[in-house]
């Protein structure tokens, strides 16, 4: 019998600017980055059952639930275990997720479950976790995992994990092109070292340009659209060809500027308000060039609570 459950929306990402600097000798890359929160959302609900122990069960649904690992190598089976841990309890708990954020897409649907899971578990367990603490066991679940609780528009260094709010005023409105199949992060972060060391290309420090962030503090889509890029666009691409044709279409059927989301292979496009993505996301899904067609808005807020039930 369920006794008790707590629900969690939490919002996908886009990177309005993803700057990727030299390999790290932890094997990671310097960034310098700006999330974006966007209300498209993944619903992570945790219950707690009676009689025999279960440990962490998991539980997925929606899109890309085939992918989806349902064992402990799940993203919220580590974030439960690792909450427990945090507060030396057992955890018996079956965390359930309902997707909407496409797997391995670019958007770090994962990182948002696992950050899901660790407010899930916390509210349920009421082991009521200082921010701080849930800051530092998100970035022990992954880089993107920090920004997942957080939401907003943040700008991201170090390997993504240390965050700064940025001013933004307003909403902006986006299309979503989700493509076939996903692409492995760390394959598109290799693609990327080895495509510029082919090239010869001089890798200095990322930083984020100023007028990025003047287009977010004036709350212009116009002009941000000028200034969206994203060092791992090329090896997305090289990767998967069909990303670049799927950008094109977007730009020829009116959208401001598009840009592949994170690592790949999801495209996304910015538009002028939201009667302008429904146009946009319209002619995209005629034009057949790609999966499935959303529109989203943001920026929205990270992981929270959105129901609690109790016995
Ligand atoms: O931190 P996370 O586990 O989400 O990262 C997945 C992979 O992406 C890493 O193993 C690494 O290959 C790559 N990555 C990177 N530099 C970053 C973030 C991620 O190389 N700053």
């Amino acid at each position: 019998m369920v006794e008790r459950s707590v629900t969690v929306t939490v919002p996908a990402k886009i990177n309005l600017h993803l700057g990727v600097g030299p390999v790290r000798a932890d094997g990671y890359h310097d960034l310098a980055t700006v999330f974006h929160a966007v209300d498209m959302c993944d619903t992570v609900t945790a219950s707690e059952t009676t009689g025999s122990a279960v440990g962490v069960k998991i539980e997925v649904e929606g899109e890309g639930a085939q992918f989806v690992p349902k064992d402990s190598k799940n993203l919220m089976a580590v974030a439960a275990e690792l909450l427990a841990r945090h507060h030396g309890i057992s955890p018996n708990v079956t965390v359930h997720v309902h997707k909407k954020i496409p797997v391995a897409g670019g958007m770090a649907g994962g990182s948002a479950d696992a950050a899901g899971a660790l407010i899930a578990c916390d509210s349920l367990w009421q082991t009521h976790t200082p921010k701080i603490e849930l800051d530092s066991l998100a970035t022990q679940l992954g880089s993107d995992v920090p920004f997942a609780l957080h939401g907003g528009t943040s700008m991201g260094t170090s390997r993504g994990e240390v965050l700064t709010p940025v001013i933004s005023t307003g909403e902006f409105h986006w299309v979503i092109a989700f493509n076939e199949g996903g692409l492995s992060t760390p394959r598109v972060y290799a693609e990327c070292d080895r495509l510029r060391e082919l090239s010869h290309h001089k890798v200095t420090a990322p930083f984020v340009p100023e007028a990025l962030l003047y287009a977010l503090r004036a709350g212009d889509p116009v002009t941000l659209a000028h200034e969206l890029s994203n060092d791992l666009q090329a090896a997305a691409i090289s990767l998967k060809p069909t990303v670049q044709r799927v950008l094109e279409t977007g730009v020829e059927l009116g959208a401001l500027a598009g840009i592949v989301s994170g690592s790949g292979p999801t495209c996304v496009f910015l538009t002028r308000d939201a009667s302008h993505a429904l146009d946009v996301a319209a002619r995209l899904s005629g034009a057949g060039v790609c999966r499935t067609v959303r529109t989203a808005r943001g920026p929205v807020p990270g992981a929270r609570v959105t129901h609690s039930t109790s016995n």
